[in-house]
């Protein structure tokens, strides 16, 4: 046998093996024949009634995709219909009773899963069900409708088709079914879903106790609380996200002596609280009117209604008010919303009128109100049941002095079931706890951006060794992180302490650690930069104090990072290739550190959106792994050592907003497809070797011809970049979030040739040019008075000639020419403005030996004949110019040697929810 016989022979052999065990596997698992005819009897319960046998297989004709397997337990072979996976039989009669096949439902991201197809109309043979829920399936089939047929299914109790992608309207062959007792058809997701005009056969449903119509449309059903109440029975009604028009209806007498539960929420409700219908219900436990448009004060009656367990009126306009005197007999009140909803208040008098009786409260939210108030030390001293307490957004602040504090342990004292805390955005509301006081509770989340915390860091919260959300952003901590905190604090997933001045270094642990976003920016950290946590989403450690290069393996293990905030500090070195798999990296901002050498080929980058890399000693060729990404929005990548050409793809990344690449050492031309960006609002290529002639399809730029234009962040958070910055050479000004309102072209300092394009003159939100330092020649553009936005014009250091157009004295917002070193000759346009400009900036026309008239001291005849000196002078500057970074050498009137450094501070996105 040769050497490569006996592999071959074992090859094989496993080739049968792997043939045989899949034909055997093929022939022992039952596999659901779906969407296949009936061929064999399959269902046969104990007592047959002839009619279930013919059900199963066309119930499962309807059936084209069971991705869960739902039906795997329905097979021909076994004859007992009654112990399939979702069926409920009658002990006494066999008869099938019950179907209950649901899919799953996660979260809003992932959507659902469940049986596709459509429900059969072969369900009418299962005449004895009472009990249908189908719900989270796609079986809304062709139609697309809720089949009228069910409406003759006359035992049917309880039907439930939730979650099925239903649209059109609601059958009212419903309305026959008189034994239904639970009638569930919401859905899942506000699509262009179901409507519903009339609700009137919904009254004939006379034994109804749970009805849900959730997020159908019921925008015409104006009649729909006198159908609601003529059914006595209801206990749970659902209505909300129907876009009903009011609840503000006169039913002649209150029928719903049994309702329990109430959602009305987010409907379009905008009438006063008091004209409500339901006020007189004393039963009820559970109302939540959230998210409608409700306004003026609470009804006396709420003061009756006691077993109210849960109000919900957060996010209404607001109630005014809230007499205190309306809450002192909500004695089964376990959770109390109101976020949102007053526009002013006492928390005192709010508080002190709860605790009378609700000493039941388990979850509190006052968030977002204009609340103030200073807070008695017992204020919560009825409270020990409290879970939750949610005071964010108010005005809490005392006339207490600072040391004693708005809040104390003694506040705390009696909470010993506190879970969840947020006193955020009460600024300035001092919390001064005893450090080594020990809390009877155990925060999971806690939440005090903006309240006075520090100087110390709060030891007290070390108790909390559940914690898995602390914000403690911008709370005046100057302080070391203490030894313990990532020990104890291990479960953190969500930690934001950015904006204070703490000090300390990363653990080299942190792999190991469940932080998913991790905000630490604008502090005192120091040391070494360790391996990421594991399920790192999001990461800023900007402005602090980190060194030395980053872990070889950086990266590897953050698959999940999205925005990657590592400016201002002194990392260096090269970035490594593990950089590389963080492929679902949409922001990176490398800016202002000592990185150095060229970036890695991340071609697997495709959904980079913002790249900063300024201010660094990066090297080599243009970004290639860039060319992948079809989000680009945002590059920086000035002051670097980048070199070589600048890509023609570049014109491919449509999205571009920004392109900043000055003082690099590119050279070559600047590619025609530049053009093609239609979004661009800044250009900056200064201070690099570029050649060639400026393109001259500057017009399609739109984006800076457009005063339309609406600029939209497309990362995930957009508000990380809120505080980008641009420094011009005299005055750092800070956009923030309208920095895209700059439009600004910079090729100045490069080595280009030919006349400035006439198409420029079309630009006209263009605010800053500069094209100094090149070697242009021609005239300038003379339509340039059309650049009606221009704030700053430099043309300097050209070897431009002719006359100065008239045109550029309309430009009214000019505040800054210059248009020295050239070649221009004739008289100086006249114009106040121009004129204004000049005594601020005598040198603007100097070294143009043609000039003539005011406000030069100058006549036409000596303004005809140029000084050959001067001009060879400024030739040679030229030359040797566009290499240097001159920025502050030149006095004053070099315009729009702008670059933009951007300072990424954290801002809150991640609430509790
Ligand atoms: C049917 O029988 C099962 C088992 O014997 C029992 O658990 C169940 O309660 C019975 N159901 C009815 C409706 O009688
Ligand atoms: C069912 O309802 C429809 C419409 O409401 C009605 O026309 C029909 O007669 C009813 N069918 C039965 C059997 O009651
Ligand atoms: C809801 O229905 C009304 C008319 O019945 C219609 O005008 C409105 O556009 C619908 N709303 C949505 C979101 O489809
Ligand atoms: C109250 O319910 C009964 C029974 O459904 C009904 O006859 C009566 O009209 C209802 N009253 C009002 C005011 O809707
Ligand atoms: C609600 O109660 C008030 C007094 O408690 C009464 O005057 C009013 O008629 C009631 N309204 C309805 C619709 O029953
Ligand atoms: C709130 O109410 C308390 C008690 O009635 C009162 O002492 C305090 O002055 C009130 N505070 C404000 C800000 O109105
Ligand atoms: C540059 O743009 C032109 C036309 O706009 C296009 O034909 C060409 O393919 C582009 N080149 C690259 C490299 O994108």
């Amino acid at each position: 046998m040769n050497p490569t016989g006996k592999p071959l022979l074992l090859l094989l052999g496993l080739l049968l093996l792997a043939i045989t065990t899949l034909s055997q596997a093929i022939h022992t698992t039952p596999i659901p024949k779906l969407g296949f005819a009936a061929t064999a009897v399959a269902c046969v319960p104990r007592e047959r009634t002839g009619r279930e046998i013919v059900f199963s297989p066309a119930f499962k004709r309807g059936i084209t995709s069971d991705h869960l397997g739902l039906l795997t337990s329905w097979r021909q072979d076994d004859h007992d219909c009654c112990r399939w996976r979702g069926i409920t039989c009658s002990n006494l009669t066999g008869h099938v009773l019950k179907l209950h096949l649901s899919g799953i439902y996660t979260n809003e991201h992932t959507g659902m899963e469940g049986l596709v197809g459509q429900i059969s109309p072969q369900l009418l043979y299962l005449d004895h069900l009472e009990h249908l829920d189908l719900s989270i399936n796609y079986l809304e089939g062709p139609s697309g409708q809720i089949p009228e047929f069910i409406g003759s299914m006359k035992s049917l109790r309880y039907l439930k088709l939730s979650g099925i992608p239903f649209s059109g309207t609601v059958p009212p062959q419903l309305g026959n079914l008189s034994k239904l007792q639970h009638l569930d058809l919401s859905d899942l997701e506000g699509k262009e879903g179901m409507h519903l005009a009339d609700m009137s056969w919904v009254s004939r449903l006379g034994s109804l106790r749970y009805l849900d119509l959730s997020f159908i449309n019921l925008s015409a059903a104006s009649d729909w609380a006198h159908a609601v109440n003529m059914i006595p029975s209801i206990r749970v009604l659902r209505l909300s996200l129907c876009q009903l028009q009011g609840a503000n209806h006169s039913l002649a007498h209150y029928n719903l002596t049994k309702l329990e539960k109430l959602d009305l929420s987010s409907n379009y409700f905008d009438h006063p609280y008091a004209s409500c219908w339901f006020w007189n219900s004393t039963i009820l436990k559970y109302l939540d009117i959230s998210s409608n448009n409700l306004y003026d004060q609470l009804p006396n009656a709420i003061g009756h209604m006691a077993s109210l367990r849960v109000i919900n009126f957060s996010d209404n306009a607001h109630m005014g008010i809230v007499e205190p005197e309306l809450m002192t007999n909500l004695c089964s009140l376990e959770n109390l919303n109101l976020q949102g909803s007053l526009s002013y208040g006492n928390m005192t008098e709010l508080l002190d009128s709860l605790s009378n009786c609700s000493n039941k409260l388990s979850e509190l939210n006052l968030a977002d109100n204009n609340i103030s108030g200073t807070l008695p030390p017992g204020i919560f001293q009825q409270f020990a049941d409290l879970v939750t307490l949610d005071a964010s957004n108010n005005q809490l602040t005392g006339p207490l002095p600072v040391e004693i504090g708005d809040i104390t342990e003694e506040h705390f004292a009696n909470l010993r079931s506190l879970k969840y805390i947020d006193l955020s955005s009460n600024d300035p509301l001092n919390i001064v706890v005893d450090p080594t006081w020990i809390a009877p509770f155990r925060l999971e989340r806690a939440s005090f951006p903006a309240c006075m915390m520090g100087p110390q860091f709060p030891t007290w919260l070390q108790w909390s060794v559940d914690i898995w959300l602390l914000e403690i952003s911008n709370t005046g901590i100057k302080d070391k992180l203490p030894d313990w905190f990532w020990t104890t604090f291990s479960k953190l997933e969500e930690l934001d302490m950015s904006n204070n001045q703490i000090s300390g270094v990363l653990p080299t642990n942190m792999e190991t650690m469940a932080l998913s976003y991790l905000y630490l920016g604008s502090n005192q950290i120091s040391g070494q930069l360790p391996p990421l946590p594991r399920k790192n989403v999001k990461l800023d450690v900007s402005n602090n104090s980190l060194s030395g290069s980053l872990p070889s393996n950086f990266g590897a293990q953050n698959q999940q990072m999205v925005t990657l905030i590592l400016s201002f500090n002194n990392l260096s070195g090269h970035i490594p290739e593990s950089f590389c798999r963080m492929e679902q990296l949409a922001a990176l901002d490398l800016a202002n550190n000592l990185f150095e050498g060229e970036l890695p080929q991340c071609f697997g980058m495709t959904g980079m959106a913002i790249v900063l890399l300024q201010n660094n000693r990066f090297s080599g060729s243009f970004p290639v792994f860039l060319e992948r990404s079809t989000k680009l929005q945002l590059v920086d990548l000035s002051r670097n050592n980048f070199s070589g050409k600048l890509p023609t793809w570049i014109g491919d990344k449509k999205e571009l907003v920004l392109l900043l690449l000055s003082h690099n050492v590119f050279s070559g031309i600047i590619p025609i497809n530049i053009t093609n960006l239609s979004n661009l609002r800044q250009l900056n290529l200064a201070g690099n070797s570029l050649s060639g002639n400026i393109p001259w399809r500057l017009s399609n730029l739109e984006a800076m011809k457009e005063d339309n234009y609406s600029f939209n962040l497309d990362i995930p958070d957009d508000s990380s970049y809120n505080n980008l910055s641009v420094f011009t050479k005299r005055t750092e000004l800070f956009y923030g979030p309208n920095i895209f309102s700059a439009v600004n072209i910079d090729l100045s300092s490069n080595y280009l040739v030919g006349q400035i394009p006439e198409e420029i003159a079309s630009l006209a939100l263009l605010k800053n040019l500069n094209l100094s330092r090149n070697y242009l020649s021609g005239k300038i553009p003379q339509k340039i008075g059309s650049l009606w936005s221009l704030e700053s014009l430099d043309l300097s250091r050209n070897k431009l000639s002719g006359e100065i157009p008239p045109s550029l004295s309309n430009l009214s917002y000019l505040s800054d020419l210059d248009l020295s070193h050239n070649n221009l000759s004739g008289r100086i346009p006249s114009g106040s403005q121009l004129d204004t400009l000049y005594f601020e900036h005598p040198d603007m026309y100097s070294s143009n030996d043609g000039l003539f008239g005011f406000p030069l001291q100058r006549n036409y005849s000596e303004g005809i004949a140029p000084k050959q000196g001067y001009h060879d002078h400024s030739k040679t500057q030229q030359v040797a110019e566009p290499m240097f970074f001159y920025l502050g050498l030149v006095s004053g009137f070099v315009v729009g040697l702008w670059v933009v450094f951007c300072t990424i501070l954290f801002k809150k996105t991640w609430r509790i929810a």
